[in-house]
């Protein structure tokens, strides 16, 4: 019997996830699209059939927010609907689904963190195709869904490493959006937790980020700090650097349900970043 199924483990998240597992000893099998599409019910019934998992941690999904807009319906397909194939075929077997899922189903209207049970109203396609993913995960007693926000990893496309990318690059000056406020959140610290939430009795909705919040702009500069680079980073808006999708302008977590749960508090995103650099 595998004790953890991982889905889209080729991501950043799953990545971190898969390897955080195997350090615990745990008996864990990942796929990612190239083995295991989970917009094919069938093939998602038959691999969580066949591994008689303890938990399925779902970390595959249409992250590209920009593009969800012209591509809803292939988003829907991934992040909503598949979610349901998954929860489904979890349900059929015993199984307890934790499913990934993101700050953005709020509108960010809001001046003090979000707690789990504020009301959602996504502003973006990406934020109503995950909500629509919540609500699938949610339609079977034994879920979990982790809301996280502004990710980064080993391996992956993130905001880190393109000022990194820029900063290596030669780049004279960054602009960086100053007012949008949320949580930036280290993979291998939120594998921790998830892998720490297959053990304990919980179901419904926690929100895991790292602790503390910031800004992009305070979060790119931290980043330019800790790599000893003096360049300057200019502070704009939202408003002078446009993007297809909308971005919620306050999307802080609380997260004093997971805290209660684990026994601890997640590590500051400032310690998180350092380690991830340094790492
Ligand atoms: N990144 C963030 O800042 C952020 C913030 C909040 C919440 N989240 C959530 O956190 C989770 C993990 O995000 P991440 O940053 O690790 O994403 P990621 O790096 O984009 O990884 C997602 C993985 O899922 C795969 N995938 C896409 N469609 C699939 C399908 N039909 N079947 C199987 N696998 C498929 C992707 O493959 P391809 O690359 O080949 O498409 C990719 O390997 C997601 O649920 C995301 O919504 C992310």
């Amino acid at each position: 019997m595998t004790e953890i199924l991982i889905t889209g483990n080729q991501g950043q998240l799953g990545r971190a996830v898969e390897r955080l597992a195997a350090k615990r000893g745990l008996s864990v099998s990942g796929s990612d699209l190239d083995s295991l599409d989970i917009t094919n019910a069938f093939q998602v019934e038959q691999w969580i059939a066949t591994h008689q998992p303890r938990t399925v941690i779902n970390c595959a999904a249409f992250t590209a927010v920009d593009d969800c807009e012209t591509k809803e319906d292939e988003a829907e397909s991934i992040n909503g609907t598949a979610v349901g194939y998954l929860a489904e075929a979890c349900h059929g077997c015993g199984a307890r689904l934790i499913h990934v899922s993101t700050d953005y189903v709020f509108d960010g209207t809001k001046t003090t963190p979000y707690v789990e049970s504020d009301p959602t109203e996504p502003t973006s396609a990406y934020g109503r195709t995950k909500l629509a993913g919540e609500r699938l995960a949610a339609s079977v007693p034994d879920h979990v869904i982790v809301r996280t926000a502004w990710l980064y990893g080993l391996g992956g496309r993130n905001f880190v490493e393109a000022i990194r990318r820029q900063i290596d690059g030669g780049a004279k000056e960054l602009k960086v959006v100053a007012d949008q406020h949320g949580c930036p959140t280290f993979c291998d610290d939120l594998a921790t937790a998830l892998l720490d939430l297959a053990k304990v009795e919980a179901h419904g909705i926690i929100h895991a980020v790292n602790s503390g919040d910031t800004t992009w702009h305070g979060f790119a500069s931290e980043v330019a700090r800790i790599l000893g680079s003096s360049i300057p980073i200019e502070a704009v808006t939202t408003q002078a650097f446009l993007r297809p999708a909308p971005r919620p302008a306050y999307s802080v977590l609380d997260t004093t349900r997971l805290q209660t749960l684990r026994g601890r508090p997640m590590p500051t995103w400032q310690d998180a970043l350092a380690r991830y650099l340094q790492s």
